[in-house]
């Protein structure tokens, strides 16, 4: 499903009603909302949005597990830290449990911080980690999560995540594998801007090549795909 609206903070709040009643449904349903957050510049301004009322107060937090769908390997204090980013712009403030968000720790060490976080999550979860929702954004090159382009984590079946290395980029990376996101209720990329059009038409439109386009491989088998964008970047969607 594509919801497109006419820019970026209609956007925003969009994904922002969306945790809210996606929040609502699953504590209704079972008790716990788990949610795995997504990293870089996009969902930003969803945060701060959650942060505030009236959407605070809607939000069922001490009973959220929040969980990230990738990390940069750097410190929590570091601009590019995608959960010291959502930290400081939201659960630091709001009533969320400290002992319920659980962050990719690989500063030190990507390869450690994966399976840490393995560990971490099979003494969560029995089976493959169902979440309620999880957000992805989508890179220029076709990318999300830290899914990178002809990156052997494309291919992983086994594991729930991994470490990613990527020429010539650094740092370092931990993502969750193709497995855990596809066990997701609800996978919901959100994309804005006129920059991620051409690539968001190859995604959703163009020849199925998931090694070249890690973004094809998000087909939750047995939840919902629903992709937020704004006008901008959906203006290339349906063109010849
Ligand atoms: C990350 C992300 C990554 C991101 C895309 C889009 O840690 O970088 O999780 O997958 O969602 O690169 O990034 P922007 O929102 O900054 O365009």
């Amino acid at each position: 499903m594509i919801r497109t609206f006419k820019d970026p903070e209609a956007v925003s709040r969009a994904a922002a009603d969306l945790f809210v009643e996606l929040a609502a449904e699953a504590v209704a349903a079972r008790g716990r909302f788990r949610v795995a957050l997504s990293g870089g510049r996009t969902p930003l301004r969803t945060y701060q949005l959650l942060a505030e009322p009236p959407r605070r107060e809607r939000t069922p937090w001490p009973q959220i597990d929040v969980f990230w769908g990738d990390e940069r390997c750097v410190p929590l204090d570091d601009d590019r830290s995608n959960a010291g980013t959502a930290s400081r712009m939201l659960l630091t403030r709001v009533p969320v449990m400290s002992g319920s968000v659980h962050p990719m720790r690989c500063d030190a060490d990507a390869q450690a911080g994966a399976a840490e976080y393995e560990a971490l999550l099979r003494s969560l979860f029995e089976t493959v980690p169902v979440f309620d929702l999880i957000f992805l954004g989508l890179g220029q090159d076709g990318h999300t999560a830290s899914l990178f382009p002809h990156n052997p984590v494309l291919s992983e079946t086994a594991r729930w995540a991994a470490a990613v290395h990527v020429d010539g980029q650094s740092p370092s990376r931990v993502t969750l594998t193709p497995p855990v996101i596809n066990a997701a209720r609800v996978a919901a990329f959100v994309v804005i801007g006129r920059e991620k059009a051409a690539i968001l038409r190859s995604v959703l439109q163009g020849p199925p090549d998931p090694r070249r386009l890690p973004a094809q491989l998000i087909r939750p088998h047995g939840g919902r795909l629903i992709w937020l964008t704004d006008e901008a970047a959906a203006a290339e969607l349906g063109k010849g």
